[in-house]
């Protein structure tokens, strides 16, 4: 079962508001992927572990309807807020007991999140409700992220790395597994017809601040504040100043582009 990060609501709320958007050049591989094994019509996308909603909304005009499920009641109000799309809907649930009839979804996917599951419970799941043919895709990025700004980037990526690296201690331990690109998530994976794809770079522009909510609303972060608060909220005051003294700007909502690493396992369901 899953572990209870992410369940509180200021949590949840640095979520709604800091999470990447859901990445167009993942999405167009897992729909391309889908195409090529089963085939339209794409009627039901399940996203297991949607958090605040930004995964299953950027799925919504692909698909009859897109449900986001994820066992954090606060995450899923969140999810809930936002600007209504008529085919999507948010509901508490859990990856190890999916709430779908037996053969019944086209895709179910997990963006940043199916390190989190019972795999070998997720998978049986997986198993019963999808169609014939039907696809499981499980993404996720790897952190940290690079920061682009004018010629400074190289020193704005390792201000970055540094930053990293004091948050290590406060890692679950379940971090290894993405460190580890998912190899162990790709091996429980039961499905024959099974692939993977890495370096997909994403790219999104964002302002300072924007990154500084990013990085505090990790898991990780949230740990670290909760053990020491007054150094965690340091360690980020001192990050953004010295991101903007090199930058050579005074404000936070000064813009750059942040890139990130993701890898997407794939996997079809036999006939
Ligand atoms: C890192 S967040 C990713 C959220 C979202 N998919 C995104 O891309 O921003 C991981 C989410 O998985 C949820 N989660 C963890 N274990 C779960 C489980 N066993 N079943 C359903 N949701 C789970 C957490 O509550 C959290 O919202």
């Amino acid at each position: 079962m899953a572990t209870h990060f992410f369940e509180e609501k200021e949590h949840a709320t640095l979520y709604q508001k800091y999470r990447p958007f859901a990445s167009t050049e993942i999405n167009d591989l897992i729909l391309k992927y889908l195409e090529k094994k089963k085939g339209k019509p794409f009627s039901l996308a399940v996203d297991v572990g949607c958090g605040s909603g930004q995964s299953s909304r950027g799925l919504a005009p692909f698909f009859d309807k897109v449900v986001g499920i994820d066992v954090s009641e606060a995450q899923i109000e969140e999810a809930k807020k936002m600007r209504g799309l008529d085919n999507v809907s948010h509901r508490q649930g859990v990856a190890e007991k999916l709430d779908f009839k037996d053969a019944s979804v086209d895709l179910v996917t997990a963006a940043a999140a199916a390190h989190w599951f019972d795999m070998e419970k997720f998978m049986k799941e997986v198993d019963r409700v999808l169609k014939p043919k039907g696809c499981v895709a499980l993404h996720c990025y790897q952190l940290p992220f690079a920061i682009h700004y004018n010629n400074c980037s190289e020193h704005l990526t390792q201000i970055m790395e540094e930053m990293f690296k004091t948050l290590v201690p406060y890692e679950s331990e379940r971090r290894q597994i993405v460190r580890n690109k998912y190899k162990e998530i790709f091996e429980a994976i039961t499905f024959f017809d099974k692939e993977r794809v890495d370096n997909i770079l994403i790219k999104q522009e964002v302002s300072i601040s924007w990154a500084m909510g990013f990085i505090e609303s990790l898991s990780y972060y949230q740990t670290f504040l909760k053990k020491d608060p007054e150094a965690a909220k340091s360690l980020l005051e001192r990050t953004e100043q010295k991101l903007l003294k090199a930058m050579g700007v005074s404000s936070g909502d000064t813009v750059v582009e942040i890139r990130m690493n993701s890898f997407c396992l794939l996997a079809s369901k036999p006939e």
